[in-house]
């Protein structure tokens, strides 16, 4: 008897790398072909690992850049062991896959003009959102320490760059300031039915993120970077803590959701910040 597939449309299989080469001074961008073409949505992700005996206890999670076919490409930076060994790997290297897995960030609703708001390597999963559903009016926002960190050839005009230290800016357009600093301003209007922000990056964007959308009641939903193991719903390590609604006369609860399969994309008003 066959057993049914745990994860439905996700592709499990070796990638080869194509290309794996630094686009800014922190950021590594990494394309892959696939043995199959791949079909994802925005703030999905994939587990990536090294393939073979090399392979680490877990492989490691990433947002996916974009995918045309066989094709997908990842943006990365230098953290630990397993980015490390991801950044020495050149071309025809075989690299673990499996995905893409995750609940994306949604589209619109008629009505709405999008803010998008992107920190350091929480750029990829909106940078496709902005390329499928992007509209005139819509404000985006990448933000980096310095201008060295700012994939330039990643980013084109719809995208307003705020860099907190102007250094390495090599004549290139941006705003010195923290990412949130072009919508903080009187400008946008109120209301969940006008405004939905989209946030993905450091812990402390994304609560600003939510900060700012509570302020202004703008739909929200922000994507998060929780350690992960498997990628998709056993070993619960990467439980995060979620609202539920109260029954009347009593005060609403909480739950643990996993990042991996409910997430890593959730309504800022649903997460518990711990
Ligand atoms: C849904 C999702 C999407 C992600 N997308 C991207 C992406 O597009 N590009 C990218 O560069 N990274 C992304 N990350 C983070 C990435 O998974 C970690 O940077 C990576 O697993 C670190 O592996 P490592 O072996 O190099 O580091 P480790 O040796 O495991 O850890 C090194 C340091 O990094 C910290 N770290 C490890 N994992 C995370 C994490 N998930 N979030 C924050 N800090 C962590 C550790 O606490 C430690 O301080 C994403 C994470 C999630 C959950
Ligand atoms: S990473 Fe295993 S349950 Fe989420």
């Amino acid at each position: 008897m066959n057993t049914p597939d745990p994860l439905p449309g996700a592709y499990q299989g070796i990638g080869r790398v194509t290309a794996n080469r630094p686009v800014s001074s922190g950021l590594i961008r990494m394309d892959l072909v696939l043995a199959r073409p791949l079909d994802f949505s925005p703030g999905q992700f994939a587990m990536l690992n090294l393939a073979g005996p090399s392979g680490m206890v877990f492989s490691r999670p990433f947002s996916i850049l974009a995918a045309d076919g066989q094709d997908v490409s990842f943006l990365y930076r230098v953290v630990g062991r397993g980015t490390a060994a991801f950044a020495d790997l050149g071309p025809g290297a075989p690299v673990s896959f499996l995905g893409p897995l995750g609940r994306p960030f949604p589209a619109r609703t008629p009505g709405q003009r999008a803010v998008l708001l992107a920190g350091g390597v929480g750029l990829p999963p909106l940078h496709d959102w902005l390329a499928r559903h992007g509209r005139p009016g819509d404000l985006a926002c990448f933000g980096a320490r310095e201008g060295h960190d700012v994939p330039w050839n990643l980013l084109d005009e719809r995208w307003t760059v705020c860099v907190e230290d102007p250094d390495g800016l090599d004549g290139h357009p941006a705003v010195t300031g923290l990412v949130t600093a072009p919508v903080a301003g009187p400008e946008l209007p109120r209301g969940r039915d006008r405004i939905l922000l989209l946030s993905c990056g450091p812990r402390l964007l994304l609560r600003a993120a939510a900060d700012l959308a509570a302020a202004q009641d703008w739909e929200c939903w922000l994507s998060l970077e929780e350690h992960m193991g498997c990628g998709y719903g056993v070993c619960k390590g990467c439980v995060v803590q979620v609202r539920v609604p109260g029954i009347p006369g009593s005060g609403p609860g909480s739950r643990n959701a996993t990042c991996c399969q409910e997430g890593p994309v959730f309504r800022a008003e649903d997460l518990i910040w711990t």
